[in-house]
């Protein structure tokens, strides 16, 4: 039976050609205003199935029918070109089917170089500034438009040596590479990490649900800050487009859109895909970018308050993507109750799981958990701080060889260590160099009233819980308000 070819790098391709970063964006970007009988389910469903095909995906399959005929019409192929012909060509015939006009731009030939916008020789030097212990760098956007970004000195920066010394590396050292922005932008789509996908629908969910709407109408914020915000740039587009929707924003009172990162590799890749995107858009200067690189974990240090409140009544705080199971909790709210005031709000994305459902998996994890951890695009990101931490111990070993041979296990998260937050449920990933363990990586899923009432010691009350659908009740965006 004819299966769909080449799905790996037609989805790249496909991806640059409408702009998206995950399924989700494809599938509307595809379907645009086109309406389906059960609209919601249809659209979700797809978006669930594309996961599965990487596998291979018979040509068949009504729905992938449906989207690669779509897929023709809306990049206006020529009339002769089927959804079968681009489904079970090769690559290079996938490329041969597009119009003339669009083929190198399906093959990345024409992606806006980050360099250009960060090196722009005809910015004058007059948009450097330095503020206390920040600098703000005035950056070129195309021809037009202009960036800041700001650079704060954060002092002690986790390292690999630290990793070596004291047998746990530091999440942190993972984004620091210079590939990890593609590596995180290859997990995005991967076959064994739908988290992404789930994070921005329950992000678009809340964002149009009534009670934030509500919320906007009596507090609206003048800024939104992403902590942990780099590559995300479908959440941002979602974001920003949601905000300027309620018509709460003016160009003499701009929506301030902030990404704080520790990973420069991160926020210029975000900074590159929003300037292309930026053109297509109504945006104007209703909305302000900023771009900040710093630790999420020390947001009050230096003239950081100052620059990320900028005078804001109300901030919408917002750490995304489950990055909270990666780090102490305490320390986060901590962190955060140093710059936020009463009636901030704050969005917090987790992964999930039902109270009864947690001592299950610690006994039997399931396949799924494990091989969406151990899966090809999450380990890329581990590769190179990995095989940094091998040299450091002075180790013969492969990088692949370690990889091979990573082990996870599932722990009660509190009781580990792993996790501030009582009821968690942690994944603990273990590389083995030499005999010498080192944890490179751990995961914490939420009994969601815990997680509420955890917030609440910290001076957060629940707003409202969304989940992406009711096929993942794994994961789901918590939105709390500051007392
Ligand atoms: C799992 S990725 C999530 C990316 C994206 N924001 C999303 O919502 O899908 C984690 C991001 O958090 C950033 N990050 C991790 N620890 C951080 C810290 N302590 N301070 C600032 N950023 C941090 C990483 O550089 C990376 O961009």
């Amino acid at each position: 039976m004819p299966i769909l070819n080449d799905w790996t790098r037609k989805i790249v391709a496909l991806k640059i050609l409408f702009n998206a970063d995950g399924f989700p964006a494809l599938v509307d970007e595809v379907f645009g205003d086109a309406v389906f009988k059960e609209e919601e389910f249809y659209r979700e469903k797809l978006t669930e199935n594309m996961h599965t095909w990487y596998d291979g995906v018979p040509t068949r399959t009504p729905r992938a029918i449906k989207l690669f005929e779509y897929i023709a019409y809306r990049l206006a192929c020529d009339e002769s070109v089927t959804a079968q012909m681009l489904m079970r060509s090769t690559f290079d015939e996938f490329i041969n089917l597009l119009p003339k006009a669009r083929r190198a731009e399906a093959q990345g030939k024409n992606e806006i170089l980050p360099q250009s916008i960060f090196m722009d020789d005809d910015v004058p030097v007059t948009n450097l500034e330095k503020t206390d212990n920040s600098i703000r760098v005035r950056l070129k956007r195309l021809n037009t438009d202009i960036f800041p970004m700001y650079v704060f000195e954060d002092g002690d920066a986790p390292s690999v040596r630290q990793a070596a010394v004291g047998g746990a590396m530091d999440q942190r050292v993972f984004y620091q590479h210079p590939d990890s922005a593609v590596f995180w932008e290859s997990i995005v789509t991967a076959q064994h990490y739908p988290t992404y996908d789930k994070c921005k629908y329950s992000l678009d969910k809340l964002w149009r649900s009534q009670i934030f709407l509500d919320e906007m109408a009596h507090n609206p914020p003048d800024a939104i800050v992403m902590l942990g915000g780099g590559g995300a740039f479908g959440k941002d587009v979602s974001t920003i487009s949601a905000f300027l929707g309620t018509g709460s924003y003016t160009e003499a009172n701009p929506l301030r859109y902030a990404l704080f990162d520790i990973s420069p590799w991160m926020l210029r890749r975000s900074l590159a895909r929003l300037a292309a995107h930026w053109t297509q858009t109504d945006w104007g200067d209703k909305v302000a970018i900023e771009l900040f690189t710093g630790d999420l974990m020390k947001l009050n240090s230096g003239a950081r308050k100052r620059e990320l409140r900028h005078g804001a009544k109300f901030v919408v705080w917002s750490l995304t993507g489950g990055t909270i199971g990666n780090i102490s909790e305490a320390e986060f709210f901590r962190s955060l109750n140093l710059v936020s005031v009463p009636g901030d709000t704050l969005v917090l994305s987790a992964s999930v799981k039902l109270r009864s459902t947690v001592q299950k998996a610690e006994e039997e994890p399931d396949d799924e958990s494990t091989s969406r951890y151990l899966s090809p695009s999450v380990k890329s990101l581990l590769r190179n701080p990995l095989r940094d931490l091998i040299h450091e111990l002075g180790s013969r070993k492969s990088v692949s060889s370690v990889m091979d041979a990573l082990k996870t296990r599932f722990e009660n998260g509190d009781l580990e260590g792993v996790t501030n937050v009582p009821d968690s449920h942690s994944m603990i990933m273990t590389a083995d160099i030499d005999g010498f363990p080192c944890d490179v990586f751990n995961h914490t899923s939420y009994c969601p009233d815990a997680l509420v009432a955890f917030a609440l010691t910290k001076g957060w009350s629940h707003i409202d819980t969304v989940y992406p659908d009711h096929f993942s009740p794994d994961f789901a965006q918590f939105y709390f308000k500051k007392d």
